[in-house]
């Protein structure tokens, strides 16, 4: 057993950030950050576009970054968040250089500001074309030099620890004591008691297959969370990306940044048209739900697989100084952007909901915090605006920091046993696993994609409770590993997804019934 005054799930730029405030602030007390791979494979770490924030106000202003937010959300955010957020943004963002963060400048010496789809000004900060793997390179050397933090590197939490989990009747409302934390290297599982712990586990893009996000991406806190009932919402606004390097292999896919659009790339199908002319004023800068829908609604009529993103009129040496790692990966394919066009389609990139917070991170569970993509502010609504999730997690990890530096935790040591897996036996059955995997990424791709129908979503969810029943029953019998978690994990997020969209009558932003068309 393990004791510590924070607990922190997952090392992207929400739980890192959270992990240097307070131990920066509170010297004396212990932070322990368990994360499941290497100690910067996240959604962070491939971040292209880079942080929406208002530095430059003589052109662009807070009102016209919150209106952006708020219709990108389609009338679904909630106003006082936004408002929080972007009035907060230049603070927080000016606080990541102070750790180290580098950002572009141009020749005056002014931040070299790009833009993407549904901005009306030039505002997106960023580090070439890998912004987010310097926000995470400056994060986690400001973390080393950090006596009070453990980072434990391939530790999986498996479950959070509440009196659920310990089958005990909670007194008003359920309380978090930490969590179950399997060490991949030896198979052992440690109980990790927390007077808080922090669910900074990122995304779920894995869930789809085709995906923008890397192989953690597999909503495990958003599964934990919801075992232990905590309040999920917004799961059916699922972002799709409009411009992923297709493959024809169609599993995780290399990100062609929203920002390239924003230099000035058209979209084209195969003859050459420029179709996002007859669909929106804002032609390829509509905010991303509307080019995916356009997109998807191209290929249908065509029956191609792939659109394409057309570099060719641009300047390439301009291209290559702004996108080196786009460029390279073209390269590496035999695509030369000054002669050929890039062939895309659009990927599982972003869930806009999540578990639910109020302004200080806190979910509905006592003592259980929740940042970054994992969860829920009401900032998105219906569609996040491109490059406000960096800036999301980044005032967030910023107000439970502030809440927790401010407020004594309620916390009322209990007893805790170890995780027990009598009767269990290493599974031989491996294959079981790859095969389930596979089946949920194929449903959701087929029946819970960027248009849904009633039937679909029904269909959906009759195909993953037979997924769903054999998964609990290998769970219930196997010593735990890695996937196996992840995939029970990713069958309780699909039946999140499946059926919060079920229960979502009216289209908005990310979300595209065919049914609710009236
Ligand atoms: P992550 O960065 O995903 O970190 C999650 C962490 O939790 C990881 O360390 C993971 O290993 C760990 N973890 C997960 N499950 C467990 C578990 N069970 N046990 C232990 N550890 C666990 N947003 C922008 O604002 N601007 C952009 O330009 C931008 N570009 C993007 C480009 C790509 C290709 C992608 C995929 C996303 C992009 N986004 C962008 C979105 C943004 O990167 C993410 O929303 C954000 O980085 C999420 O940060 P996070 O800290 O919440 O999660
Ligand atoms: C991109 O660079 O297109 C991704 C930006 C984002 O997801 O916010």
């Amino acid at each position: 057993m393990i004791h510590t005054n924070y607990l922190v799930i997952g090392s992207g730029i929400a739980g890192l950030t959270f992990a240097v405030k307070i131990a920066e602030k509170f010297p004396s007390k212990t932070v322990t950050i368990v994360t499941k791979s290497d100690e910067n494979e996240s959604n962070t770490k491939y971040a292209q576009g880079g942080v929406a924030v208002v530095l430059d106000t003589k052109e662009d202003s807070f009102e016209k970054h919150i209106q952006d937010t708020l219709i990108a959300g389609d009338g679904l955010c909630d106003f006082s968040v936004v408002e929080m957020v972007i009035t907060e943004g230049p603070k927080r963002f000016r606080e990541l250089i102070e750790w180290g963060a580098n950002f572009d400048v141009d020749a005056s010496g002014n931040f070299d500001l790009g833009k993407e789809g549904g901005h009306s000004e030039y505002r997106v900060v960023h580090h070439k074309d890998i912004t987010g793997y310097e926000i995470e390179r400056a994060l986690l050397q400001r973390i080393h030099q950090l006596e009070n933090i453990t980072l434990l590197t391939h530790h999986f939490a498996v479950d959070l620890i509440t009196e659920h989990q310990l089958k005990i009747q909670p007194k008003e409302q359920v309380t978090c004591y930490g969590a179950y934390v399997l060490n991949e290297k030896n198979g052992t599982i440690l109980t990790i008691n927390a007077e808080n712990t922090l669910l900074a586990s990122g995304g779920i893009g894995r869930v789809y297959g085709h995906t923008t996000n890397p192989v953690i991406a597999t909503g495990d806190g958003i599964a934990m969370a919801y075992r232990a009932k905590a309040a999920i919402k917004d799961m059916e606004f699922i972002q799709f990306h409009p411009t992923a390097l297709y493959s024809s292999e169609g599993s995780s896919t290399f990100l062609i940044s929203e920002a390239v659009r924003g230099f000035g790339a058209y979209l084209r199908d195969k003859k050459g048209h420029r179709f996002m002319l007859d669909y929106d004023e804002r032609a390829e800068l509509a905010s991303r739900d509307i080019v995916s829908q356009c997109i998807d609604k191209e290929l249908k009529k065509s029956g191609d697989t792939h659109v394409f993103l057309d570099c060719t009129h641009l300047n390439i040496a301009e291209f290559i100084k702004h996108f080196p790692t786009i460029y390279d990966k073209c390269k590496s394919l035999h695509i030369d952007i000054s002669k050929d066009w890039i062939p895309v389609v659009p990927a599982c990139h972003y869930l806009c909901g999540g578990i639910v917070v109020d302004q200080q991170g806190k979910t509905t569970i006592n003592n259980l915090f929740s940042c970054g993509e994992t969860s829920r502010t009401g900032l998105h609504g219906a569609n996040r605006l491109a490059s406000n999730s960096l800036l999301e997690a980044l005032v967030y990890a910023h107000n439970i920091y502030k809440h927790l530096s401010k407020n004594n935790t309620d916390f009322s040591p209990i007893e805790i046993p170890d995780w027990d897996d009598k009767g269990t036996t290493i599974t031989e059955e491996h294959v079981l696993i790859q095969h389930n995997l596979k089946e949920v990424q194929a449903l959701m791709r087929n029946y819970v994609g960027i248009v849904r129908s009633n039937s679909r979503l029904k269909k959906a969810n009759i195909k993953l409770d037979v997924i769903y029943t054999e998964v609990e029953e290998l769970y219930k019998t196997s010593k735990l590993n890695t996937s196996l978690c992840e995939l029970r994990n990713m069958i309780n997020v699909a039946h999140l997804i499946i059926n919060q969209s079920i229960d979502r009558k009216e289209n908005k932003g990310g979300y595209f019934n065919i049914d609710n068309i009236h």
